[in-house]
């Protein structure tokens, strides 16, 4: 009874159109404003019935062959790799491209991903390895006219135009050597079979599949590119990562040079790991000290401000926590937060004005991380409750002391990994102090501290804000009487 009612859902489900989140992909029966599964408002779309789809999986699923089972140990060496040229990338990567994967940038329309993937493919053609480069969002003569602008004119890249996916099959089923090809859009690309537009979920999801089918037959490298925009209109890539081996995204504003490539998903290699770029005239050129880039503009004694050692995926770097305090202007005070978790700012105001007796009161409160970089690390609770405490009390931290540790509701300041590694940076970039939580001897052994640092361990935010509590909190709204 309820087998038969179930295949009779399905089968009136079938016939009537879908609605599908174009944000994240979830199918909906019918047209809402807002999608359930994600919360995006406005991406529904329709998309035509499934009914030339042909049978569904139950009746497909006799008449298999058996699948080899085997052990854990094997001869399997490492993938190998092709180094893309630009060592920043290698290193998100997880050492260079590895045959036969799909990888996916993402990242806002203008953020530098064709100028990117341009260079590294011309790169890896440079190196005699057989590279093709497909646009779908520019012209040929663009795409030269960038190539020249960078100085890779000369490279033996194979370019095309082209969106038709039945055209792109096509040409790279008769391609033998090749060892990289780049998409560029995935969203640009269609196939004929179906009725939705490009840049719909479901064409975006054909698209990918049948090039991620191509690239593991014929082992070539795939990159596919995809656009995110604020609006989510477009067929988020949200989609696609679950069908790639590696998700890179590409960060920063436009108003900064300064661009962040992070891996949130890589199959080959750690998650989290960061290239820093710097997009120049002649395109995106490495910066090999990413601490000291997101330190050279510090000023040192302003309150306000604190040097957090962080760590992103496997490597330290510095950057400046920044905070302001204004007089709110009434109403509930603005809190404004850029490169961190608002929500995290609002728990750490929290405990410092209930367990270090710290008023922040009707202030307006501003937080920035600066040079672009977001950080999702706990770690920075302290560097950005240092930074707030010496806003709040117009007191400047020390400029040569380093922060790091995160911070509980009771105030509690907890250990934070890879301690010896951030005090390390620090000390290389000439900071001669940190302020961190009280370590712990693991396995007997005390971590050590790189010499010439002076290192303050606390255990509770508010041996933190105690030095700085021997001037009065400024901008307190006055008491009457
Ligand atoms: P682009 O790679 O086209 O971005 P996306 O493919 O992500 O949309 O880069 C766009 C911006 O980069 C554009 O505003 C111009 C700038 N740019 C430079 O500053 N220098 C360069 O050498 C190049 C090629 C682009
Ligand atoms: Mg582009």
């Amino acid at each position: 009874m309820f087998l038969f009612r179930a295949d009779e859902g399905g089968r009136l489900a079938k016939d009537r159109a879908r609605y599908v989140c174009q944000a994240c992909g979830a199918v909906h029966p019918k047209w809402q404003g807002r999608c359930d599964a994600c919360g995006e408002w406005n991406t529904l779309q329709e998309e035509a019935p499934a009914a030339a789809r042909g049978p569904g999986p139950a009746a497909k699923v006799a008449g298999g062959r058996r699948v080899e089972f085997v052990g854990l140990q094997g001869s399997s060496a490492p993938p190998p790799r092709i180094p893309t040229g630009l060592p920043e990338l290698d290193r998100v990567l997880g050492g260079g491209i590895v045959p036969a994967s799909a990888v996916l940038v993402g990242g806002d329309p203008g953020i530098g991903k064709s100028t990117i993937l341009l260079q590294a493919a011309a790169r890896i053609a440079a190196s005699g390895h057989r590279a093709l480069y497909v646009s779908g969002e520019e012209a040929v003569e663009q795409v030269r006219l960038r190539a020249l602008r960078l100085g890779l004119e000369k490279a033996p890249l194979a370019l095309a135009a082209a969106t038709a996916l039945r055209d792109i099959v096509a040409s790279l089923e008769q391609e033998q050597e090749a060892a990289l090809v780049v998409i560029d859009s995935i969203q640009t690309l269609w196939l004929d079979a179906l009725d939705s537009a490009p840049g719909t979920v479901a064409q975006v999801r054909a698209c990918a599949a049948e090039l991620i089918r191509l690239a593991k037959t014929r082992g070539f490298a795939l990159i596919l590119v995809g656009h995110v925009t604020k609006e989510g209109t477009l067929a988020g890539p949200r989609v696609l990562e679950h069908m790639v081996d590696a998700t890179l995204y590409f960060e920063g504003d436009r108003g900064h040079q300064f661009r962040i490539l992070r891996a949130v998903k890589n199959r080959f290699g750690a998650t989290d790991e960061i290239g820093v770029f710097e997009m120049t005239e002649r395109g995106l050129v490495e910066v090999p000290n990413p601490s000291a880039l997101f330190l050279a503009e510090r000023r040192g004694n302003v309150s306000g401000s604190a040097v957090f050692a962080g760590i992103e995926g496997t490597r330290p770097v510095l950057v400046e926590v920044q905070a302001l305090l204004a007089p709110s202007a009434g109403g509930s005070p603005r809190r404004q937060v850029v490169g961190w978790d608002s929500g995290r700012l609002a728990m750490l105001m929290a405990v410092l004005e209930a367990r270090c007796g710290l008023t922040l009161g009707m202030n307006d409160v501003y937080l920035n991380i600066a040079g672009g970089l977001r950080i999702a690390e706990p770690a920075a609770d302290l560097a950005v409750a240092a930074a707030l405490v010496s806003a709040a009390t117009d007191r400047p931290t020390d400029p040569e002391t380093v922060y790091f540790g995160e911070v509980g509701l009771s105030g509690e300041v907890r250990q934070v990994a890879q301690a010896e590694a951030r005090l390390r940076e620090a000390q290389k970039l000439g900071f001669t102090a940190s302020v961190l939580p009280r370590r712990v001897a693991r396995g007997g052994r005390t971590p050590s501290a790189p010499d010439g640092l002076r290192l303050t361990e606390i255990g509770h935010l508010a041996d933190l804000v105690a030095p700085f509590a021997g001037r009065t909190v400024r901008k307190e709204p006055a008491k009457a009487g």
